[in-house]
C-alpha cells in the first residue's frame, strides 16, 4: 500500500486592516525609518484595533476564508490545531475558540506554542494525524496579536512585531506531493534570550508585574540574533543535504519573518538566490506565528505542483524547524 502524506490543499491569509508605519513610530518612540529599514527591513505593520478582539478573531476570518476558497463544509474538518503565543486567554485554547466561530462542528482543537517555529511545530503534528489514516481535513492556524505583548515605549522592541493570521488546510494523499521530511528541534536554555516575564504559575500577574512592565516581549536582540542566523541557516541546509536536494532543486524558500538581514544569511547557506525567497517583512513585521502561512498565501498563485520548497523558522524557547514540501496543486 502506497504511504500517505499530508498535503497541503488549500492556504488563506488575514491581516488587519489598521497599517503602523515606521513614520509613525517615529513620533511615539526614538527612532527613524532609516534606522528600523536598515536593521530589520521592515517598513510598516499590521495592527488589530477593536476593543474584544483578539487572536481568535483573526484566525477565524482566516479559516473563513480557507473554507470558502477550497469549497469545504465547516462540519467535515477533523482537527483544528493552532499555533499562537498570544491566546485569547491563559486557557481554554484559541484553537477552540476559533473553531466555535468558524463552525467548526465536529473538529476537535487545541493550541500549540512553540513562539516563532509553532506554525512549524504545529504542521508537522497535523501531518502526523493525516499520516495515520484517520483524518481526513486537518486545519493548521498560525494567529498572533502581538501588539497585545508588545510596549510602543520600548523601541528596542515595538518596531518589530506585526498582528496577523494564516491557515493551512491539509488532506490525505498518496501522490509524491505534500509533507516530505522535517526536522525540529528545542533549547530550553535559551528562554532566558526571548520570553514575557509575568503572568503564567512562576510569576502570576499582580499590580508589581505591571508596573514593573512584565507583560510585554523581552528580548535580547543581539543574542537571539546570532542564534537565529546560525541555527535557521543550518536546519535549512540539513534538510536539503539529508534529501539530496540542491539549490538548483529549490523553487522558493519560505523563512520565518523576524529580520531581513537573518532571511538573507539563511538563503546565502543554501545558495538559494533572493528571487527564491518569498519575502514580505517589509509590509507586515514578524507577526510570530503568521509570518510563513502570510508568505504562502501571497506567492500561492505563482506556485505549482511539484515545487520543492523549504519552510524554515526559529524562535523563542529556543525553537527551531525546518520542513520540506512538494507543493501539491
Ligand atoms: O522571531 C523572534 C526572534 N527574534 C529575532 O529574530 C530578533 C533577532 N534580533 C534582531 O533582529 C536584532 O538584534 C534587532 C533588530 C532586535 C536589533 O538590531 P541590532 O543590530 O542587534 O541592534 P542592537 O540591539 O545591537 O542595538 C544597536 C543600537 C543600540 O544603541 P547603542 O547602544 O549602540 O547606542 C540600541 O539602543 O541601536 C539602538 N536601537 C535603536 N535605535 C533606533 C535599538 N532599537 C532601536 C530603534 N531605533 N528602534
Amino acid at each position: 500500500m502506497s504511504k500517505i502524506r499530508a498535503k497541503i490543499s488549500g492556504i488563506q491569509g488575514w491581516v488587519p486592516p489598521y497599517i503602523l508605519t515606521n513614520k509613525e513610530l517615529e513620533t511615539m518612540v526614538e527612532t527613524t525609518d532609516e534606522w528600523i529599514m536598515t536593521r530589520t527591513g521592515i517598513r510598516e505593520r499590521h495592527i488589530l484595533k477593536g476593543k474584544g478582539l483578539g487572536t481568535s478573531d483573526m484566525g477565524a476570518e482566516a479559516v473563513k476564508g480557507l473554507l470558502e476558497k477550497t469549497g469545504t463544509k465547516p462540519e467535515e474538518i477533523d482537527l483544528l490545531i493552532c499555533a499562537t503565543v498570544t491566546p485569547d486567554m491563559i486557557f481554554p485554547a484559541t484553537g477552540n475558540i476559533i473553531s466555535d466561530k468558524a463552525g467548526l462542528k465536529n473538529a476537535f482543537s487545541f493550541d500549540i506554542n512553540a513562539a516563532c517555529s509553532g506554525l512549524l511545530f504545529t504542521l508537522i503534528t497535523a501531518s502526523k494525524y493525516i499520516e495515520t489514516g484517520m483524518f481526513k481535513k486537518v486545519i493548521v492556524v498560525g494567529a498572533d496579536k502581538m501588539s497585545s505583548i508588545t510596549d510602543y515605549t520600548a523601541r528596542e522592541t515595538c518596531v518589530l512585531f506585526g498582528d496577523a493570521a494564516g491557515a493551512i488546510l491539509l488532506e490525505p494523499t498518496t501522490e509524491e506531493v505534500g509533507i516530505m521530511d522535517s526536522i525540529a528541534g528545542t533549547d530550553g536554555s535559551g528562554r532566558n534570550y526571548l520570553h514575557m516575564k509575568s503572568g503564567g504559575s512562576v510569576s502570576p500577574p499582580s499590580h508589581d508585574t505591571i508596573d514593573a512592565k512584565e507583560h510585554f516581549v523581552f528580548q535580547e536582540g543581539q543574542p537571539v540574533f546570532k542564534f537565529a542566523v546560525t541555527r535557521m541557516a543550518d536546519v535549512s541546509a540539513e534538510i536539503m543535504e539529508r534529501n539530496n536536494l540542491t539549490a538548483d532543486d529549490i523553487a522558493y524558500l519560505v523563512p520565518h519573518q523576524a529580520n531581513l538581514r537573518i532571511i538573507d544569511a539563511t538563503a546565502r547557506r543554501m545558495g538559494v538566490g533572493r528571487e527564491k525567497v518569498m519575502i514580505n517583512i517589509d509590509r507586515y513585521g514578524n507577526t510570530t506565528d503568521a509570518t510563513i502561512p502570510l508568505c504562502l498565501w501571497e506567492w500561492e498563485d505563482k506556485l505549482k505542483k511539484g515545487d520543492n520548497i523549504i519552510l524554515a523558522a526559529f524562535g523563542g524557547g529556543f525553537t527551531w524547524g525546518s520542513i520540506w514540501v512538494k507543493w501539491a496543486y
